[in-house]
């Protein structure tokens, strides 16, 4: 384990005159718990698990200032009146009384206020824009995603008004109110959001304004609006009083988007207007494009240089975002290249993160796998829910009682759901037994960590916990009656996962046509695994990796993969869906000549959103051929035929990999129920739903022993 101490982000800092415990700020996260516009018990709950957990300060979800003009959802804080100081104080009470500290996040929403749209009202912009956002990503989205996409504007096309003299002095003097509201309810600073692509930032960005007036051109022009509603806000406030502005590092996508350089030349000018810290962000041009670059990149310390840059160029505190991990975190803060560190997603999989590294226990934090689960909500105007974390708005359940007699809990299966299970029952207080008919723990997901990376940390995180808990493994073991019988269990627990077939088209148990099972036992060179397909130098390959230990880590597979897999030249991958679209552009990046077949309308469905759109994207841009509505009719040796409406087509394929026929597999359970067990079953044995729906069915079930 390691021993790291974390000084630096464990240090305490200050923004003017606010002290605070450590570096680390939970961002605005749009919770959307509010009841029109008001505080609920959901929010503060919320916020006060955040707080309670270390974090030096929680940042509320986006505020509209000028609610319900300008916001973006019914369900924000509003900040328009003073009605909702009361709601606003009880936050601020409820993290005030767990040591922590609350700022708001202040907002106009510009060119995505839904709700303006809805009501029929125009939305405020810098400039008319020419030309048509590129919504071709939008193609795998079936209609009730697309109808749910149109919840928060009820479905209405949007209009638009340039801003005059008038409506801009309006803005500014909304953003005071605001503020002044937000100090007089107890709330400790306040951020102005100048990024993401609302007003402010749409002032700020040449893409957006094309104005000629005193409004736009110059940097120090488009920088007008957010330095006025600075000043006006910090007149309200006094100088002691903490009001930090997050801007866009970086505006992916568009040429003459922000820059670095730029952002840092705006940020002197933010700076000089009176804010006490800037918080570098960034944004993408299309969300339905670039989301996972700005502002939820999906690699690790993505907005690093662009801080480093805006930190040259100022002398108050820089807050850093951007799959900030405590590693990198502390390094950056220890390096003078940021002050402080916003964790996102992190927080929503593990709220007490802070607590846990302070306490030397960094292997226990859960961790967040980058998936997207959460932010696809807020695309639907609904409450984000976390893959790893089943507590996210809904904190109740993260409370586990002990269970309510001895018990010993026999759970089947060591991927997700049942390690899952495993560390609930046993932080419980039951005797858990883990059997489980491979070599190692993590099941499916240990093969995802191939593909997805991120999914390592979940396995590394589920292991550590059921070794700390003091969890029974039992390795290399298939399940059978007489052993379940011989532990003498009072509940069992089926994780077997679900059973993955071959379709029932001739040529499909052709030697060289592998299901994801067999992929999977090949390239890991698990034992007893059928390697008749893949020849003799890649019998010689798989033994040589097994025997000197080379395949039980998934990094060294991956960078041995480069050099050679049990695979031929072209690939069709039979199923577009979270594996066969993965699976795709990981053989591509091979070398692979890669086709995906996919029987229906929409590539890469199980996937959350901003995660399906870019795993199209990159796997096109791999080359990887994409083919929607092709149903596999027959595989030969050299060519798979499917059909696309009344013709059918061949494409060829030295290897072919099945990636759809994934189905729940209750038959275990159902054997031992037969014989009078207390038998419960979760994940895809119980029903497909990946990770996600692994880590919630087994949370509840174990929750409920
Ligand atoms: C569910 C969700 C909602 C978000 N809502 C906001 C928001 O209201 N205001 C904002 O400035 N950023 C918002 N963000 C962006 C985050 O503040 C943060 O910048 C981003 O998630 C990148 O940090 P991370 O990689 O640590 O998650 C949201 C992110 C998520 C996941
Ligand atoms: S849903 Fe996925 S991306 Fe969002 S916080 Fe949870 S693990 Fe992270």
């Amino acid at each position: 384990m390691s021993t790291r101490t974390f000084d630096a982000l464990l240090a305490p800092g200050r923004i003017a005159g606010l002290e605070l415990s450590n570096r680390v700020f939970l961002p605005a996260m749009d919770m959307n718990l509010c009841v029109e516009g008001e505080i609920s018990d959901g929010e503060i709950a919320h916020y006060t698990a955040r707080a309670a957990g270390g974090t030096a300060m929680v940042i509320t979800g986006t505020g509209a200032v000028a609610w319900p003009i300008g916001a973006t959802s019914r369900h924000q804080p509003a900040f328009s009146d003073d009605r909702f100081i009361p709601g606003i104080r009880r936050l601020a009470d409820s993290i005030h009384a767990v040591g922590g500290r609350l700022c708001m996040q202040m907002c106009h929403h510009g060119k995505t206020a839904s709700v303006d749209t809805a009501d029929g009202r125009p939305q405020l912009v810098p400039s008319l824009l020419e030309g048509q956002p590129d919504l071709s990503a939008l193609r795998d989205n079936p209609m009730d995603e697309l109808m749910r996409l149109a919840t928060a504007t009820q479905g209405k096309k949007a209009t638009y008004k340039v801003a005059d003299e008038d409506d801009l002095a309006w803005v500014v003097d909304q953003f005071a109110a605001a503020a002044r509201r937000l100090k007089a309810a107890g709330v400790d600073a306040v951020e102005i959001h100048a990024a993401h692509g609302y007003l402010l930032s749409s002032f700020l960005s040449r893409t957006y304004n094309k104005r000629d007036d005193r409004w736009g051109g110059s940097i120090e022009n488009r920088a007008r609006l957010t330095c006025e509603v600075v000043k006006a806000v910090k007149a309200v406030v006094g100088p002691d009083y903490p009001v930090i502005v997050r801007v866009n590092g970086h505006e992916y996508g568009p040429e003459d988007g922000l820059t670095a350089s730029e952002t840092a030349e705006a940020a002197v000018l933010i700076q000089a207007a009176g804010a006490d810290a800037i918080h570098v962000s960034a944004n993408a041009h299309n969300p339905f494009a670039d989301f996972t670059d700005g502002p939820l990149p999906n690699t690790i310390a993505a907005y690093r240089e662009h801080t480093k840059t805006i930190k040259r160029a100022v002398t108050i505190p820089v807050v850093a975002v951007g799959r900030m991990l405590p590693e990198v975190a502390d390094e950056m803060i220890a390096a003078g290249e940021c002050d402080f560190v916003s964790m996102g997603r992190q927080l929503l999989a593990d709220p007490d993160l802070v607590n846990k590294i302070r306490s030397g226990e960094r292997a226990s934090v859960r961790p967040c796998i980058n998936c997207y689960v959460c932010v696809e909500q807020n695309f639907f105007d609904g409450n984000p829910k976390c893959a790893v974390n089943p507590a996210l708005c809904n904190e109740k359940v993260a409370v586990l009682s002990p269970v309510d007699r001895a018990q010993h809990v026999v759970i089947v299966g060591a991927g997700p759901a049942g390690l899952e299970a495993a560390r609930v029952a046993a932080v419980r207080g039951a005797k858990v037994t883990i059997i489980e008919k491979s070599g190692r723990l993590g099941g499916t997901m240990w093969f995802s960590q191939l593909t997805t990376p991120a999914n390592a940390m979940l396995v590394d995180w589920l292991t550590h916990e059921v070794q700390r808990l003091g969890v029974d493994v039992l390795l290399d073991t298939v399940a059978d009656t007489s052993i379940i019988e011989s532990l003498r269990p009072d509940a069992v627990i089926v994780a077997t996962g679900a059973r993955r077939g071959r379709p029932a088209i001739p040529g499909a148990d052709l030697p060289h046509v592998l299901t994801g099972d067999a992929l999977r036992a090949v390239i890991t060179g698990e034992a007893g695994a059928d390697l008749s397909s893949v020849g003799p130098v890649g019998r010689l390959a798989v033994g040589v990796g097994r025997a000197v230990g080379l395949l039980n880590r998934a990094d060294r597979i991956r960078s041995l993969s480069k050099m050679w897999m049990p695979v031929g030249r072209r690939v069709v991958v039979i199923g577009g869906g979270l594996v066969g679209l993965e699976l795709a552009e990981y053989l591509a990046e091979r070398g692979r000549l890669v086709t995906v077949l996919e029987e229906g309308k929409h590539m890469g469905l199980p996937m959350a959103m901003p995660r399906r759109w870019t795993a199209v994207r990159k796997a096109s841009d791999h080359g990887v051929t994409l083919v929607r509505e092709a149903t596999p009719v027959s595989i030969s040796k050299v060519a798979v035929r499917y059909k696309s409406g009344d013709r059918e087509f061949e494409v060829r394929g030295d290897s072919v990999i099945i990636a759809s026929e994934v189905a729940p597999d209750r038959s275990f359970a159902d054997e031992l129920s037969a014989r009078g067990w207390n038998v419960k079953v979760v994940g895809d044995a119980g029903h497909v739903g990946y990770i996600e729906g692994a880590m919630h069915s087994a949370h509840e079930v174990a929750r409920e022993l």
